[in-house]
């Protein structure tokens, strides 16, 4: 058992005597966490102030009143209370000597496997497929891959599926396109040669991504024209509603302006989102109407949208050519993001689909009605649910499903033929309010035993702070952007190993590259928006996977120049030795990896580990610059510093690995 969970567990018993065992017990234990600086101890209890509100006592009080039961002993070799309440706990150096040979000596680091394994389903990446991967994938796949890494390796059983849109309206999109243009005469036009058969055959992918593009393009075409009217009108109601406040507003602000502030601002907002929004279809019509053979295209094409749901809809009832379409199609759209999975070295158990769930909804949406959880409304199929203002549709009134049914049916699946106690969906914040209604019908539905999670993540940005787009407005392409990463860090491995292969060079440009974009997205709070900066994320300095993955090379320079036998090291029973403060604050970090997991598991924070990661190799540096190894005043001491050594190497291998991150022998 790690440090912190032992000492949670001595505080439960202490706290038993106390009070009753409730669920505040579990809150108060919450509070006790590692600290930041060596002066409070290595960890701190702050629940004794809390605690002392509740039972109406002074916080010292209580504080001391625990300190006397609680049983510690073997564990630590100071307990104290400071300040107002707080317990300070500093760990016998006995105990983390134990603890630290014994993560010296063992495959996991000393890391041990959870009591009880649960069944885990971790739903990530899940692209739209039909279309190329683009930024916003990268966030899902490398957050995603990390948690099922974790929880694998924590001792969990872990399902990892990819649950693609392969159904949906772009499949609808590029049939329409390839029974329309495949071959018509715009392929004549060199913009337009993926359109003939010969490039198709070549270049099946380009020319289903090309087309979808086309397709997308012309719908927006239509839609934007029909919309713009609307959109403007209601700019200009806007605009005047802007007016009259600001007419209201008296010169001079006042302090209770404040309100009329407010309203103003918000305003403008309003105004600005829907100029921002006319803007766009500005754009997106113009583009057309500048490109005479775009715009014949549309001209010829003015019932597009209306079409592209029709043959999705004719796929979807098993229409014979839509379906041989979608089966030639797919294939092709796999081996695309395959590609890209390849080179970003992830892997899944499951690729089930959408596609795959289609023949169990009609079951489903019927399950809801005869069970009274759906009722028809406007003739689609709703699930009211008192929480929610609007109901969630399961069936159309044209009695297509949607991706709400789909999910249902997908839960149902997971749950019944994989058992899983937990299912997490790592799926981008904007679809908060479907999961919510979705996990919601599920337990009205009966399913209420499993943890449905969604683990919600924010925007990739742009240096000017919006989503981040191509310079001509494009969502960035995910391959383009694994190019970029792996050539700016191959040039930079070149420029500083000089004398190395090319293939070499290469190499560690990729470790590098990939690393170095898939940490950036990882060391975030999942949460919170971030700019992405290729600068950034390659530098040497700072919490960057180059920076950790510079540091594991250095350690391993260090055991190579030493010429350790490291099977010897860490089989070896030779003491360790806590000559420098520092050696003793590096020892306790690393034997805090199994905690950083477990925190990182508790809201499934992957960034959490990046921080333990980039701490401890601080700590690694401070304590090579103040202890020599080399000259270490006894064989002894020596040994004790190369097993520090090797184990930070051991430990940043393992958590960057964990990361879905690789490390070099050399860089
Ligand atoms: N394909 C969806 C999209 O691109 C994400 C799917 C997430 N997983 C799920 N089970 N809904 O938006």
């Amino acid at each position: 058992m790690n440090a912190l969970t032992e000492i949670k567990t001595r505080f439960a018993d202490a706290l038993a005597s106390i009070i009753e065992p409730d669920h505040a017990s579990a809150d108060l234990l919450s509070m006790i966490k590692a600290t930041s600086d060596g002066k409070f101890g290595d960890y701190q209890a702050n629940f004794a102030m809390p605690l002392a509100k509740k039972l109406g006592k002074p916080p010292r009080d209580v504080a001391a009143s625990i300190v006397e039961k609680v049983q510690l002993d073997d564990i630590c070799q100071k307990v104290e209370i400071a300040g107002p309440g707080f317990i300070n706990l500093t760990l016998d150096d006995a105990w983390v000597k134990s603890r630290l040979a014994n993560a010296v000596s063992n495959d996991r680091l000393g890391v041990p496997k959870v009591g009880q394994a649960r069944k885990f389903v971790v739903d990530y990446s899940s692209p739209n497929v039909a279309k190329p991967m683009h930024v916003g994938h990268i966030r899902s796949t490398v957050i995603g891959d990390a948690l099922a890494r974790v929880l694998k390796f924590v001792g969990h059983d872990v399902i990892t599926d990819n649950h693609l849109g392969d159904w949906g309206t772009q499949f609808g999109m590029i049939i329409y396109g390839y029974k329309h243009f495949m071959g018509s005469d715009l392929a004549d036009s060199e913009p337009y040669k993926f359109l003939r058969e010969a490039y198709y055959k070549q270049f099946p992918i380009g020319t289903l991504g090309r087309l979808y593009k086309l397709v997308r393009q012309l719908m927006d075409y239509h839609s934007a024209v029909r919309e713009i009217e609307a959109v403007d009108k209601k700019l200009m109601e806007l605009k005047q509603a802007l007016q009259v406040l600001e007419e209201k507003k008296p010169t001079g602000v006042k302090a209770d302006d404040k309100q009329l502030k407010k309203l103003i601002n918000a305003a403008r907002s309003r105004v600005e989102a829907q100029r921002q929004l006319g803007e766009g279809l500005i754009k997106k019509i113009a583009v057309v109407d500048a490109n005479s053979e775009l715009k014949a295209l549309a001209d010829a094409h003015p019932d597009i949208n209306r079409a592209v749901l029709l043959e999705t809809a004719a796929l979807h009832e098993g229409d014979q050519e839509n379906r041989k379409l979608w089966n030639e199609f797919l294939p092709h759209c796999r081996e695309d993001i395959q590609r890209i999975y390849q080179r970003l070295g992830v892997t899944f158990d499951y690729e089930l689909g959408e596609s795959f769930f289609h023949d169990m909804l009609g079951e489903v949406a019927d399950e809801f009605e005869a069970k009274g959880f759906a009722r028809t409304s406007d003739g689609a199929l709703c699930v009211f649910m008192d929480q929610y203002e609007t109901p969630m549709i399961i069936r159309k009134q044209d009695g297509a499903f949607l991706y709400a049914t789909t999910d249902l049916a997908t839960i149902k699946y997971r749950l019944n033929e994989w058992q899983a106690d937990a299912i997490l969906y790592v799926v981008d914040h904007r679809q908060h309010q479907h999961f919510e209604k979705v996990f919601d019908a599920v337990k009205l539905w009966g399913y209420d035993e499993a943890e449905l999670v969604h683990v919600s993540f924010g925007t990739v940005l742009g240096d000017d702070g919006k989503p981040f787009k191509t310079r001509s407005g494009d969502t960035v392409n995910l391959e383009t952007l694994l190019d970029e990463a792996e050539t700016r860090a191959i040039a930079i491995a070149k420029e500083a190993n000089p004398d190395l292969e090319t293939q070499q060079q290469e190499n560690i440009g990729r470790v590098v590259g990939i690393g170095g974009l898939k940490y950036a997205d990882l060391s975030q709070h999942r949460a919170s928006d971030y700019k992405f900066s290729y600068e950034k994320m390659l530098a040497m300095k700072g919490n960057t996977a180059t920076y950790l993955q510079y540091s594991y090379a250095r350690v391993q320079g260090i055991l190579r120049r030493m010429e350790t036998d490291l099977d010897e090291l860490r089989s070896s029973a030779g003491p360790l030795v806590f000559e420098e403060d520092v050696e003793r604050t590096l020892a306790v970090k690393l034997v805090r990896f199994g905690e950083s997991l477990d925190e990182v598991l508790v809201e499934y924070k992957p960034n959490l580990l990046c921080n333990y990661l980039f701490e401890l190799t601080q700590t690694f540096f401070q304590f090579y610059d103040q202890c020599s190894v080399k000259d270490a005043s006894s064989d002894d001491v020596r040994n004790s510093r190369l097993k520090l050594c090797d184990l930070t190497a051991r430990t940043i291998e393992k958590g960057l690995g964990l990361l879905g991150i690789g490390v070099l022998q050399q860089m």
